[in-house]
């Protein structure tokens, strides 16, 4: 492992994961594999510019040609898989890109470690591929699949894909499964971050339905730590959920966020519910834990370091809440 093509990191987790690899590995090159979407963005890898380690190519996925041409030109041997379309709420309305992206585009790269002869792909995937799940239950990697947004139905089907080519052609594969992230870089459809940049400035905080469903939010650099972990230890075949086993309602998270900007509670605002939206998501992460990992920050750790960077960082997020996000945000929340 040493010239790795990491999809989709000019987006959230993948930037934070180049800045960790970069930081972590001197002798690897990292090319970073983007089409640059929405939330695809260059400014994510502004520290990385002017390193010799770091490349950057603009290309779609699902664009065979390009993707070949990147893997030979850069000799690489390892894929690291993050590009997705990533939003549930989007992919509630506009299906079919999913599929495109999550799947085919899954595929394509698939294909081409295959007939590239790689030799290692890893793949991202997400804890909502094991459906809503019932307190107190947990998941465990061997669980069956019972995904329910067409997001999560798209990632289930990719990790499918990453197993059939582990199985039919021997693909040295791993995959981790991820608990909802949240840190800098964070675009700012996902509640999170929505709820931080309105509550600084004074806008209503949008709670769907309740606010009684669960997450486990973890910070973005514990879920690096532990793909880098899986990448370089983890068990060939073999799929690793990480998470902090620890879940949160919505609406303790919003008044923590409140209460971490000291913003009065009134800002909290309970709009129509998404369809179909899952009550409790929550991982068993003793299997990745048994590899070395240790998630080192609590939720409140993890929530006061990512309120403080969008306090700190309003160079990165103001641009995109007054422009293209602002047609997103009056589709999905005028009717509600
Ligand atoms: P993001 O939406 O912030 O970034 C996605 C990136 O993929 C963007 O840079 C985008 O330009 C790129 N991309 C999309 N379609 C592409 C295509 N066809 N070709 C090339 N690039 C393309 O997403 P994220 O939150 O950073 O998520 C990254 C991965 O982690 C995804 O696979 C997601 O399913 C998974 N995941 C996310 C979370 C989370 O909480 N955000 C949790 C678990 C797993
Ligand atoms: P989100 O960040 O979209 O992640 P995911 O749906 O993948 O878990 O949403 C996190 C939780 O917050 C989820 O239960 C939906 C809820 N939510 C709101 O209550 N209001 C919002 O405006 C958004 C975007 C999400």
């Amino acid at each position: 492992m040493k010239n790795l093509l990491i999809t989709g990191a000019a987006g959230f987790i993948g930037s934070n994961f180049v800045h960790h690899m970069l930081a972590k590995y001197p002798g690897y090159k990292l090319v970073v594999f983007d089409k640059l979407t929405y939330a695809g963005r260059l400014e994510n890898l502004k520290a990385a510019e002017g390193n010799p380690q770091f490349a950057f190519v603009r290309g779609d996925i699902c664009d065979r040609a390009a993707v070949d041409g990147a893997i030979r030109e850069h000799a690489i041997d390892t894929i690291v898989h993050f590009a997705a379309e990533s939003h549930v709420d989007q992919s509630i309305h506009s299906p079919l890109v999913f599929t495109e992206a999550n799947v085919t585009g899954t595929q394509v790269l698939l294909e081409a470690a295959r007939q590239n002869k790689l030799e290692r792909f890893h793949h991202i995937s997400t804890d909502e591929v094991y459906g809503a799940i019932p307190a107190p239950n947990r998941s465990k990697e061997g669980d069956a699949f019972e995904p329910r947004s067409p997001y999560s139905a798209s990632k289930a089907a990719a990790e499918h894909l990453v197993y059939a080519y582990h199985i039919t052609y021997g693909l040295a594969t791993t995959i981790t499964r991820g608990s909802n992230n949240i840190g800098p870089f964070h675009y700012p459809e996902k509640a999170v971050p929505l709820f931080t940049t309105n509550a600084i400035d004074d806008l209503p905080l949008p709670i769907y339905g309740d606010g009684k469903q669960m997450r486990d939010y973890q910070y973005v650099g514990d879920h690096c730590e532990g793909i880098d972990l899986v990448l370089h230890k983890g068990v060939l075949g073999e799929a690793y959920n990480v998470g902090t086993g620890v879940e949160t309602y919505n609406i303790d998270m919003a008044h923590k966020i409140l209460a971490i900007l000291g913003k009065p509670t009134s800002l909290i605002t309970h709009v129509a519910d998404r369809v179909g939206h899952d009550r409790r998501y929550a991982l068993d992460v003793s299997k990745l834990k048994a590899l070395g990992w240790v998630p080192r920050h609590t939720f409140d750790q993890a929530l006061e370091a990512t309120v403080k960077w969008f306090v700190e960082n309003e160079w990165w997020w103001r641009p995109i809440k007054s422009g293209e996000f602002k047609a997103w945000y009056d589709k999905n929340y005028a009717a509600r």
